[in-house]
């Protein structure tokens, strides 16, 4: 590589002080960071980064759930190079090899019947586009998400969204109906699984029956809530929910985002392991390796009208992205990571279910394959979220090398959502981490 002609300003050995004064003056606070001293990250490998200070951190988050195969992989790295000499960027207005190419693959891994699809560049222009697709083929405005959800910052993503995920109360003027997610440790209902006749699902019918016209154009739901804390639900959730939403005529969307490209393990979506049969598939942050792509599967009758005035993103399936997908797709492949994330999934949530016996600041451990959630609280019996000591637990784990996601209504659920690169030996040091960090914070309980 011609180092030589990258730019001066970008090659510079910057000092991490002028880059956090640089964004202090320049950059809008909503691009906020985690920590109360920002770390900078400058290379990473596998499932490890590295901070200007030379600091090695175990990266239990990938950046937001999404560097699936860690970082510097040496196939994105040439495929990058490979597609970028040849073509960076036309516009779907013309044909390009990338884009169908990635569509096919993706077909071939998808569940049975979803043979077409759509890109764009993020997990919120998917779901707006599904659901706009939805909407026109059911010609019907009623979109039911469901509470705790997180689908995205544009507008209508940000409606399908659950309070909590929005800083002012933002009307939903426009057909969206929520209705209860399964979350079986603080249940909606006040009930026991498996007793509870799931109730969460059934309610389903009343929200339609009482808040639509006994019609609906489609659900949208996660396999698993990632943002909303790592809430699974028991399976039955998803098969009765299919069948009240095909009872009133909408399209099923499982949001996988998240739990797309093998995360769960087994299997390439999470929804597989429902047993449920989705319409549409939106996906996004995993499959890019880092570069910003997002999409859609669906059935061809659903596409068959979506025309070209209804959808249109000028990067959307650009060469680049597209072909970082295949890569991404191979090495998944390759490196047996559907397998691997099921046998170090469970294999560290054993781990995190031995600390929880002896830790009383955890609560639940919950989840599957490498999308784990560590729900803190402040008391075992009442539950009380432990939203100011997860933070504590942030600072402190980051002192000693490891990286954590934080998600839930209340801000008190670890998320555990690495690279599935991340390796065995890792593993091991960061349940170490963990431990100590949890001893730590509880002596000041
Ligand atoms: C389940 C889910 N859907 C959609 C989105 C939105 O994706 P993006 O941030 O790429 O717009 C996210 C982002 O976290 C997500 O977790």
């Amino acid at each position: 590589m011609n180092d030589e002609l990258v730019p001066d300003d970008l090659k510079k050995a910057y000092r991490k002080k002028e880059i956090l004064e640089t964004e202090k003056k320049h950059v809008v606070p909503t691009v906020g960071h985690y920590y109360e001293e920002p770390v900078l990250f400058v290379e990473g490998e596998g499932a490890t980064l590295k901070d200007s200070n030379g600091n090695e951190y175990i990266d239990l988050f990938a950046g937001i759930c999404t560097t699936i195969a860690g970082y510097a992989h040496p196939k994105i790295v040439a495929t990058l190079k490979w597609q970028a000499e040849r073509l960076i960027y036309t516009s779907t207005l013309y044909s390009t090899i990338p884009y169908p190419v990635l569509a096919r693959k993706l077909v071939q891994i998808a569940p049975e019947g979803l043979s077409q699809a759509y890109f764009v560049n993020s997990g919120s222009e998917a779901n707006e586009a599904a659901l706009f697709m939805a909407r026109k083929y059911t010609n019907n405005p009623y979109i039911i998400a469901c509470s705790r959800a997180y689908h995205g910052r544009t507008t209508l993503t940000r409606e399908i969204s659950s309070a909590g995920w929005r800083s002012v109360p933002e009307p939903h003027p426009s057909g969206v109906r929520f209705t209860p997610y399964g979350y079986c440790y603080r249940c909606h209902f006040g009930k026991e699984y498996p007793d509870c006749d799931i109730e969460c699902a059934r309610y389903l019918k009343e929200v339609i029956r009482t808040q639509t016209n006994n019609a609906i154009a489609a659900f949208i739901a996660e396999p698993i809530q990632g943002v909303g804390g790592i809430i699974q639900p028991p399976k039955e959730y998803f098969q009765i929910v299919h069948e009240i939403v095909k009872e009133y005529g909408g399209i099923y969307i499982s949001d996988e985002v998240q739990t797309g490209f093998g995360r769960t393990g087994k299997r390439w979506w999470g929804i597989q392991h429902t047993g449920v049969e989705p319409d549409i598939i939106t996906m996004a942050k995993g499959f890019g390796g880092g570069m910003p792509i997002g999409g859609f599967l669906t059935r061809p009758e659903y596409a068959s009208d979506y025309l070209m005035i209804d959808g249109f993103a000028t990067f959307g399936g650009n060469p680049l992205s597209c072909a970082v997908g295949i890569a991404v797709l191979e090495i998944i492949e390759e490196q047996g990571y559907l397998e691997k994330a099921s046998k170090h999934g469970e294999y560290m949530k054993n781990k995190l279910k031995e600390l929880q016996e002896q830790h009383n600041l955890v609560g639940d451990v919950r989840g599957q394959g490498m999308m784990i959630g560590v729900e803190l609280v402040r008391d075992r019996e009442t539950k009380e979220p432990a939203s100011q000591e997860i933070l504590t637990v942030m600072e402190i784990t980051k002192k000693k090398g490891l990286l954590i996601g934080k998600g839930g209504l209340d801000g008190n659920v670890i998320r555990i959502q690495p690279p599935l690169e991340l390796t065995k030996n890792q593993i091991d040091s960061a349940i170490t981490i963990l431990d100590e960090t949890f001893s730590e914070v509880e002596e000041k309980l």
